[in-house]
């Protein structure tokens, strides 16, 4: 299992054994509040909130592609978090989302930690696309591979803005919270659904405003990448098409999905072509990781709050002929008994929270 985190120097405050994972999402915040109970993790409460404003305007959301936070959003809800779930935990790990960092995979050479270390700033240069003088770097290996008889180190190279970072601090230091490290969601994925599985596996996050496309293999990311397409884009696809208000509209989508019959076929109709533009760059990465990494992808993970779509495991699994399963990242964990009606879908859309808690617990 690896750790990466952007705030390494403030990384060990952790006195209590009790954590707060939060996820803040495009259109929700999402807050685990994790306790290690005789050395395993416990989830002692958790806590969704739901931005409905976006509902109505959809560029009310509390994350932005633009890179722009709504701070004081932000601040708010997880101000209401706190008071409502009783948080007494002050340490929090947070997630960045995945378009506001830079994740990219680069082969050296088989050299040392050391001068991979004193390599790795100049090596950025090629492949950051933004000034590395605004950017915070982190890498970490993640595996070795044999090519025409050499053989290269993988590292995975992230970057974030350091103004990002910053934003981050201010907010949780506003809602009264210490937030003691920051990591991309798409590790927070990887430590919660795959672990140290040596399962070639591709997890597809479904949001509300865009789906993230993983690589894992052995707890280390491989490959990372965004579409902008995911659960609200069908949403508003069903609501224009049927008519119906936006929120009608979410019902229906969660209650048939891609499974409606009869009357209810041109539910379905609506919402495949979005469906399908997911699937197809899902497709597409996979050969392009396939071709790379001379690997086969040999499952897929569907997470995120629209991994529960009615139907949508089933039609990924025919689409790409992989085996395709639900995330299930509360499977580690101990809970009171009266959460196991939720555990599935629970599973899947605090993955990501989960798998922040993960890192300190
Ligand atoms: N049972 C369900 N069936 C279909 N869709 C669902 C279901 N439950 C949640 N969703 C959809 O999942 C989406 C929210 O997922 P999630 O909570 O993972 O998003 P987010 O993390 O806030 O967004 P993003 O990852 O884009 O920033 C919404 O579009 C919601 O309609
Ligand atoms: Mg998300």
């Amino acid at each position: 299992m690896f750790n990466l985190s952007f705030l390494k120097d403030i990384g060990s405050i952790f006195s209590s054994g009790d954590v707060l994972g939060v996820d803040i999402g495009t259109a929700s915040v999402k807050a685990v509040e994790v306790t290690r109970k005789k050395g395993l993790a416990y989830l002692n409460n958790y806590g969704i909130l739901n931005n409905y404003g976006h509902f109505d305007r959809l560029n009310e959301v509390i994350q932005t592609s633009t890179m722009k936070i709504f701070d004081k959003e932000a601040v708010k809800l997880l101000q209401l978090l706190k008071k409502e779930l009783k948080i007494k935990t002050k340490n929090v790990v947070a997630s960045l989302p995945l378009f506001s960092a830079f994740s990219t995979l680069i082969e050296m050479p088989d050299i040392s930690d050391q001068e991979v270390a004193n390599t790795i700033q100049f090596k950025a240069r090629q492949y950051v696309p933004m000034p590395l003088s605004e950017v915070t770097l982190d890498w970490m290996m993640v595996g070795k591979r044999e090519k025409d008889g050499r053989v290269f180190r993988q590292i995975l190279l992230v970057s974030v803005p350091t103004e990002k970072i910053k934003q981050y601090k201010e907010i949780f230091k506003s809602a009264g919270f210490n937030l003691a490290a920051l990591e991309v969601e798409s590790l927070s994925n990887v430590r919660a659904l795959v672990g140290g599985d040596m399962t070639t596996t591709m997890i597809i996050d479904v949001g509300s405003h865009s789906t993230g496309i993983l690589v894992a293999k052995g707890g280390f990311l491989k490959s990372s990448n965004q579409i902008d397409y995911a659960g609200s884009h069908l949403t508003h696809a069903l609501s224009k098409g049927l008519n119906i208000n936006l929120r009608r509209a979410e019902e229906l989508k969660k209650q048939k999905g891609l499974t409606g019959t009869g009357g209810d076929y041109e539910l379905s109709t609506i919402m495949f072509p979005f469906v399908d533009v997911i699937i197809k760059e899902s497709i597409r990465v996979r050969n392009e990781y396939e071709k790379d990494q001379e690997d086969k992808v040999e499952r897929v993970i569907l997470t995120g709050g629209g991994a529960n779509l009615p139907g949508l495991l089933e039609y990924v699994r025919s689409q790409t002929g992989v085996v395709t399963v639900k995330g299930s990242a509360l499977s580690g964990f101990g809970f009171r008994d009266d959460m196991t009606p939720l555990v599935p879908e629970l599973g899947t859309v605090l993955s990501v929270a989960l798998g922040l808690s993960l890192r300190e617990i």
